[in-house]
């Protein structure tokens, strides 16, 4: 049995909760492959809204098994308080959800590491959320993480102490002002792995083979976005972890001929949370009134994102390292009521004109050649039939999916599971 993918193809914050939540009634399992706490996926049913950070998005489905696979980050402190607010819903959490043993844990003093390297870099920063992400993938990739399964063995606090130490120095060799109070972190986080531990570890590449020969059907769930990739980012404005569909295979121990469906998930304008190149990036009233529409503001941070027009060459070049077969076009209702929508089709780079995403993105280096389109007026957001959308919605659409050369297969007009038109 195949496991299909579903990926952010820009700066994240796509709405790939959302999509999740819908598209979970047709799988068993749901698996997050990487990234951790820095995610925020929203999810909006029956006039309740809920943010999720590690916890798969399949989580309020009755049926789905949902599983931190082994390329995801977890902050046992921040786990607790996700786990604490799914309380309410009589979930049998101990049955739902599943934890791979080789995940690896975020310390407290990564979360200062992160914050004590953000303060040295000034005005380079990379606009990082401070949850320990970039320390954590360093610690792993170095060879001295502290994964799940150690936990189960007796001599991890001994490991554990070894790092912190060792932070507590690379702190110092900063120089920063920090502030901090590392035997309070430390109880907040002793007590939160003991909640872990009542969870069920498993062998989670194991489980998911076993899984596929049981016929069961597996929905990988990405976070962050495709420009948000270590390898094929904004580097250095990136996360730590590999966002795109390769990352899946790693994340999950799934085998690249396995993997079927790839589900790119976009909003129908660009927005960016941090620091970083943007080349279609607004500041003048369009850019506001999408923020304000939209209601851009980080789900894990609360920042306002940037907003802009969407960015063809950077999509294009998402779509082709994901090998993405269906799009799903987010937030399409944010862009009623514009006279003109710009997209942008190729860039102006040091005075050429080019359609790929060269390696330096940067304002000085790049200028966005748009193409205009008719906007619409209609209010979208009590739509249900792809045959009630608006005719310059149509063409939009079908302009985006010649240039794209994939189908784009839902068309999301709200927040709310409802609001969603399947194409
Ligand atoms: P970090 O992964 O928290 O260190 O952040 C690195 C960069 O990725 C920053 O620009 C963050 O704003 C951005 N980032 C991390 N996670 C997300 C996310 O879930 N959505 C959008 N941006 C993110």
């Amino acid at each position: 049995m195949a496991v299909d993918l579903l990926l952010g193809l820009q700066w994240g914050d796509e709405g790939k909760g959302k999509i999740v939540d819908v598209l979970t009634k047709d799988y068993d399992i749901i698996a997050r492959f990487q990234g951790g706490p820095n995610a925020g996926h929203t999810l909006e049913f029956d006039g309740i809204k809920h943010v999720l950070h590690t916890i798969p998005s399949g989580i309020f489905h009755e049926n789905a098994i949902n599983l931190v696979g082994n390329g995801v980050v977890i902050d046992p402190v921040i786990f607790k308080k996700e786990l604490e607010n799914l309380s309410k819903f009589d979930l049998d959490i101990k049955k739902k959800l599943l934890i791979s043993r080789k995940a690896h844990l975020i310390l407290p003093t990564h979360r200062l590491l992160d914050a004590a390297s953000e303060a040295a870099k000034g005005k380079a920063k990379i606009g990082s959320t401070l949850k320990g992400i970039g320390p954590t993938y360093m610690d792993k990739t170095g060879r001295n993480g502290i994964r799940v399964g150690d936990l189960e063995l007796e001599n991890w606090q001994d490991k554990y102490r070894a790092l912190a130490n060792k932070h507590e120095a690379m702190i110092d060799f900063y120089d920063v002002d920090i502030e901090y109070d590392l035997a309070e972190l430390e109880r907040e986080f002793f007590t939160a792995i003991e909640r872990l531990k009542e969870l069920t570890f498993i062998d989670s590449e194991q489980y998911l083979y076993d899984a596929q020969k049981e016929k069961k059907t597996i929905l990988a769930e990405g976070a962050q976005g495709s420009l948000l990739d270590i390898d094929f980012g904004t580097y250095p404005f990136v996360t730590s972890s590999n966002t795109t569909a390769a990352g899946a295979c790693t994340g999950l121990g799934v085998a690249p001929g396995k993997i079927k469906e790839v589900f790119g998930i976009f909003k129908a304008y660009t927005t960016r949370v941090g620091s970083g190149p943007f080349p279609t990036e607004l500041f003048d009233e369009n850019g506001e009134t999408m923020a304000r529409v939209g209601n851009e503001f980080g789900a894990t941070t609360g920042r306002p994102r940037r907003c802009g027009w969407l960015d063809l060459v950077a999509l294009k070049y998402a779509v082709r390292v994901n090998g993405v077969t269906q799009l799903m076009m987010m937030k399409g209702d944010v862009l009623s009521g514009f006279d003109k929508l710009k997209v942008c089709t190729a860039y102006n780079y040091k005075g050429e004109t080019i359609e790929h995403l060269p390696f330096n993105i940067e304002a000085e280096n790049v200028t966005p050649i748009y193409t205009e389109l008719n906007g619409w007026q209609a209010d979208l957001t009590k739509m249900t039939e792809a045959s009630q959308l608006p005719k310059a919605l149509n063409e939009y659409i079908s302009f985006l999916e010649k240039e794209l050369e994939v189908p784009i297969k839902i068309v999301s007009v709200g927040p709310d599971r409802t609001q969603t038109i399947h194409r």
